[in-house]
């Protein structure tokens, strides 16, 4: 059960992606190196606070954009998180625009998701403890919502709502697969934000995710996706996100009140209490 800093504080983690490397503005800041036994995390979290509210940061490709998509363990940043009480966890990632109308340089608050990765490891249950959460609903409405009022106060251009595809990669897609993907109802696409989102609910951490769209990816002809076009924007972006950030420690109400989201294991347990490990 979350039971983090034990009052009615926010404790916020922040996973940044792309071109989110450090938060600025943070006070009292700390790099500590957190053991987590699922293996190593991206690197060490950042801790530190703006006002009253506490922040964790994890930069998820690690310091210089060291871990490809696949190969980022996100069961140990997770696990980091939970270890240093974050009550609510937000991610800021890169994306790919799948709409007309979500242009390069605008933020998406995310609140679904179709996961096309494989090969990761996406549970902290299985042999022994099997348990299974509704992932119906995500995202935490609250926490999105507070994310994407922070960012609009930031001066972002915001898209409330959309569906992101979660691909492999490392490659961008075919032009074939952006279309299908259009026609499945995704909205923006991007590489990493699974299985993050299924694991922040089984650790019973409320997630919302704010997308910061750096390209159109493939399925416009003519057009495509790469690795400049992306930095480009980012670069143009980041400090978008972390004023995004400042905003938000602004206007988080003074007060936590609990979240459904914080019990998401009662009743998701399967195995027989004399049988768990
Ligand atoms: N990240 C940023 N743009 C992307 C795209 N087009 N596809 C996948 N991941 C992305």
């Amino acid at each position: 059960p979350n039971q983090p800093s034990g009052n009615a504080h926010w404790r916020i983690g922040v996973i940044g992606g792309s071109g989110i490397y450090d938060l600025s503005g943070l006070e009292d800041v700390q790099d500590i190196a957190v053991q987590s036994p699922f293996g190593a995390p991206s690197g060490p979290v950042t801790l530190g606070r703006i006002g009253a509210v506490e922040f964790v940061f994890l930069a998820r490709h690690g310091a210089g954009h060291r871990i490809p998509p696949e190969g980022i363990n996100h069961r140990a940043n997770i696990d980091v998180m939970k270890r240093c009480g974050v009550t609510d966890l937000i991610a800021i990632s890169a994306i790919g625009s799948l709409r007309e109308e979500l242009a390069p340089g605008s933020f998406v608050a995310v609140d679904q998701f179709i996961d096309r990765t494989h090969g990761r490891a996406d549970s902290f249950f299985g042999e022994g403890l099997v348990a299974h959460v509704s992932l119906a609903d995500p995202v935490c409405a609250r926490l999105s919502a507070h994310l994407a009022d922070a960012a609009q106060a930031a001066g972002a251009r915001v898209h409330r709502g959309g569906c992101y595809l979660a691909m492999q990669g490392p490659q961008f897609s075919t032009r074939a697969e952006s279309r299908l993907y259009r026609q499945w109802g995704a909205d923006v696409i991007g590489m990493t934000a699974m299985p993050e989102a299924r694991l922040a609910r089984e650790a019973e951490l409320p997630y919302a995710l704010i997308g910061m769209v750096t390209d159109y990816d493939a399925w416009r002809e003519g057009d495509h996706v790469d690795v400049a076009q992306v930095l480009q924007v980012m670069r143009g972006n980041a400090a978008l996100a972390k004023a995004t950030i400042g905003q938000l420690a602004a206007r988080l109400p003074q007060v936590r009140t609990p979240s459904p989201i914080d019990h998401a294991l009662d009743g998701a347990i399967m195995t027989a209490p004399a049988h768990r490990d």
